[in-house]
């Protein structure tokens, strides 16, 4: 496992998490890594670090290429423990080195770690020589957490982008041309989706900064580097971020008699017959990090569920807390569900999609068992309004 020279001086001396497969909720079925690079100059920086369980890994990486108590700066772009959990083992070695963040990473970091470091606190906009090379600072607040900054190092046209354009997915290949691109765009897709998508206007922004910059590497904090294929994951974000939304529907409902499936399937002919692209997903068997990566780019979902002890199914509980959470809102809503004596899907279901700042077009709630009148009622009504 061996550090990677990126461009001259630069390199990735990051660690690779092979089997996490649950990232706060996300299924990180690639596993993932952590990005660190090391830049060779004057002042010796490192940018970023790995989380706390991956310390000795990143210190084999960087001595590979030099003494770690060489390090004069090490620059955190973000508080979050994936990329500050070893600075606490790195400052042992390097004791003198200086921590290059802004106002909110340094609170942030003195909250996490509780060290007495020494700091150099930037503001957006500022710049550090390094040497041959210097850094551009960009802060990103909410990209995804408040202290977010990514770094554009102007010599080499390199942009280090922390959270944002990151992958989870593991692999010995460290760029894009070296990966089937398919996947990794997929994995690029479900991390907006499962980290990213809160904050479309932070995003906006930050999209808007980095179209003035002459780019010609993004340096991630997570998976691989981009080189080759810039345009295509900028292309991405930025439809992403504007909610371009494709004319489909991810349809998700569970079922407990089949009573709602029937429904959602008669949910799928509408919008079928109305020309959408369908997922058609049955929360038993799809873990609700993935389906938020096809909730995306839909421009309609549609959420089912039955009653069942005064309540929505615990599946689709989950789901829509997941989801409202995660909504950047602006969606069309269908909502249905099957009951017994007393309907309580139907306002639940309307509460989540509210919380989501969804705009509900459609309800439908069948008690027992539908009848094919009943089927073909929420059929036509709902393709009326579709
Ligand atoms: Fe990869 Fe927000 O941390």
């Amino acid at each position: 496992m061996k550090a990677v020279e990126v461009k001259k001086d630069i390199y990735w001396v990051g660690t690779i998490d092979w089997n996490v497969r649950n990232f706060h909720g996300y299924l990180t079925q690639q596993g993932t890594t952590y990005n660190a690079y090391l830049i060779i100059d004057e002042k010796i920086t490192l940018v970023d670090t790995a989380k706390a369980d991956f310390s000795d890994e990143l210190i084999s990486r960087i001595s590979e290429i030099i003494d770690p108590s060489k390090i004069d700066y090490i620059i955190a772009n973000h508080v979050e423990m994936d990329h500050s959990g070893s600075l606490d083992k790195i400052l042992e070695l390097s004791p003198n080195a200086e921590i290059i963040t802004c106002a909110k990473g340094e609170k942030g970091i003195k909250r996490h770690h509780k060290k007495d470091w020494k700091f150099k606190v930037i503001n957006s906009g500022d710049s550090l020589s390094l040497g041959k090379h210097s850094l551009q600072f960009i802060t990103t607040p909410m990209v995804h957490w408040p202290d977010n900054m990514v770094a554009y190092m102007p010599e080499e046209k390199i942009l280090f982008s922390n959270d944002s354009f990151g992958q989870h997915y593991a692999s010995t290949e460290r760029f894009d041309d070296e990966c089937e691109l398919d996947i990794v765009m997929n994995e690029a897709k479900k991390y907006y989706a499962n980290i990213v998508m809160p904050y479309d206007k932070p995003t906006q922004n930050e999209l808007a900064a980095v179209s003035k910059l002459d780019i010609e590497m993004v340096l991630p904090s997570h998976g691989i580097i981009w080189r080759k294929h810039l345009d295509i994951i900028l292309a991405a974000y930025n439809d992403w971020a504007f909610s371009k939304n494709k004319k489909k529907v991810a349809i998700v409902y569970d079922t407990m008699w089949k009573s709602t499936e029937k429904m959602a399937k008669v949910v799928y002919n509408a919008f079928e017959n109305k020309g959408f692209q369908i997922k058609f997903i049955n929360l038993q068997h799809r873990h609700i990090s993935d389906i938020l990566t096809d909730v995306l780019d839909s421009s309609h979902i549609a959420v089912g569920s039955p009653t069942l002890n005064k309540n929505i199914m615990p599946s689709v509980a989950a789901f829509l807390t997941y989801l409202s959470g995660l909504s950047a809102g602006g969606k069309k809503a269908v909502i249905f569900g099957s009951y017994g004596w007393g309907d309580k899907s139907i306002p639940q279901l309307t509460k989540y999609m509210e919380e989501a700042k969804y705009d509900i077009i459609y309800s439908s709630k069948i008690q027992f068992i539908p009848d094919e009148e009943e089927l073909t009622q929420l059929q036509q009504e709902l393709e009326a309004v579709i």
